[in-house]
């Protein structure tokens, strides 16, 4: 069993379990087997987590452009 939370910042963390994360083609995504976070925010523009979460909506903004 995988044990997940959504922490206040939006970032959905493993808690417990090994986890295999693909990508809709079912190809696999590669990340650390026990330190990473899965995008709750929806500001990432993959899966993972990259910090977008922490950007004010201006940086944000000037990212994307
Ligand atoms: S939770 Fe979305 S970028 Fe971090």
């Amino acid at each position: 069993m995988v044990k997940l939370y959504k922490n206040e910042k939006g970032q959905i963390k493993v808690v417990e379990g090994a986890v295999q994360l693909v990508n809709e083609d079912g190809t696999a995504v590669r990340h650390h087997p026990s330190k990473f976070s899965i995008c709750g925010c929806g500001r990432s523009q993959t899966i993972l987590c990259d910090g977008s979460h922490k950007l004010t909506e201006e940086e944000f903004k000037n990212k994307k452009e």
